[in-house]
């Protein structure tokens, strides 16, 4: 299978490793869930029979349920209705020089958000007033803000409005790939998603269906937004879940950062010492695809790992 990526520009997304972690996965999997899935990358790169992706984020739950749910060119549809209705710029239609010239200074380092500034705030401003934020023509317009916004990114501020500023790009092709490969592969696969929390009770009710839990928690040692939610208590909550499901004989991998900067995710590395007999930890190897991020991480100096059974259960 060919490793797609994700249609969401999701932060700490796993497609520059996917080549040395799902190779460490079991070699047959029934039902996998993809637990803290953000941006699916990773359950939908993995062969089984049925994967239920998980996460505690609405948002990113329902733009993925509405994209799975079309077909790629009525999803592209609602969205150059969108965009024309702002009159942003389209450049995997139109290209990118049209819109780079409108530009007054034509040194500086925006790319479109002068051309953009306008529409992407009236946008923003429609879709902040939708009382329902979980229709197809709301998703379609967060899926178009966050393509428009700072970073690509998806940022909601306590009230529940999308907060962003104008970015610098625009729906382009790489985008369009990814929509058009997404569509294809979810529609390929068997695949459920559920937005929950995994300390609720509908997922200990979800959790008897899997052979295999894959989580990709926010990390102890992390700076992403979705970080915030987390500390000591809901990392010891997780490791604790680790122990029930071994209880259960559900195959595990768990993806972390055990170390950065000198500081050391101490629940999680007493854990791995305390559990020593049976859990095998994988560290990864950067094989560097950009100069930038090799220059990152060679400077974070971060031992990022996926931690697994020593043998997996159902391989025995
Ligand atoms: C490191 S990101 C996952 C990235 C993902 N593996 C990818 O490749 O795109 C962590 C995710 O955990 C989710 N999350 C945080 N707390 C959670 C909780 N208590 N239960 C379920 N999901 C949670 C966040 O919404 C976020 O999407």
């Amino acid at each position: 299978m060919d490793f797609i990526r994700s249609p969401l520009n999701y932060t700490g997304n796993k497609f520059r490793i996917l080549d040395q972690i799902v190779p460490l996965f079991p070699k047959k999997i029934s039902c996998m869930i993809d637990l803290f899935c953000g941006g699916a990358t990773v359950g939908l790169n993995v062969k089984a029979n049925k994967i239920i992706f998980v996460d505690s984020n609405e948002h990113i739950i329902n733009l993925l349920v509405y994209l799975s749910k079309h077909s790629f060119e009525s999803v592209l549809c609602s969205f150059e209705n969108i965009i024309n209705k702002y009159n942003l710029s389209y450049s995997y239609k139109y290209g990118y020089k049209k819109y780079r010239d409108y530009s007054k200074n034509k040194n500086d380092n925006n790319g479109l958000k002068e051309y953009n500034n306008k529409g992407f705030y009236l946008l923003r401003d429609d879709y902040n007033s939708l009382i329902d934020k979980n229709t197809d023509e709301a998703n379609a317009m967060l899926y178009i803000l966050m393509v428009y916004a700072f970073n690509n990114d998806i940022r909601f501020n306590s009230d529940g409005d999308f907060n962003l500023p104008v970015g610098k790009t625009d729906l382009n092709r790489m985008n369009v790939n990814k929509i058009r490969q997404y569509i294809d592969r979810i529609k390929s696969i068997n695949a459920e998603f559920v937005c929950t929390d995994f300390t609720s009770d509908d997922f200990q009710l979800l959790v008897k269906k899997a052979d295999f839990i894959y989580m990709d928690p926010p990390y102890l040692l992390g700076d992403a937004v979705y970080n915030s939610c987390w500390n000591n208590e809901m990392e010891h909550k997780l490791l604790d879940f680790i122990d029930y499901i071994r209880n259960e004989k559900i195959d595990f991998a768990l993806s972390n950062v055990m170390t950065k900067i000198g500081k050391t995710n101490e629940p999680l590395s007493y854990w791995v010492y305390k559990n020593k007999d049976y859990l095998k930890v994988n560290h990864i190897k950067y094989n560097y695809r950009s100069s930038s991020y090799n220059k990152i991480m060679r400077d974070a100096k971060e031992d990022e790992v996926l931690i697994c059974n020593k043998r997996y259960r159902h391989e025995n």
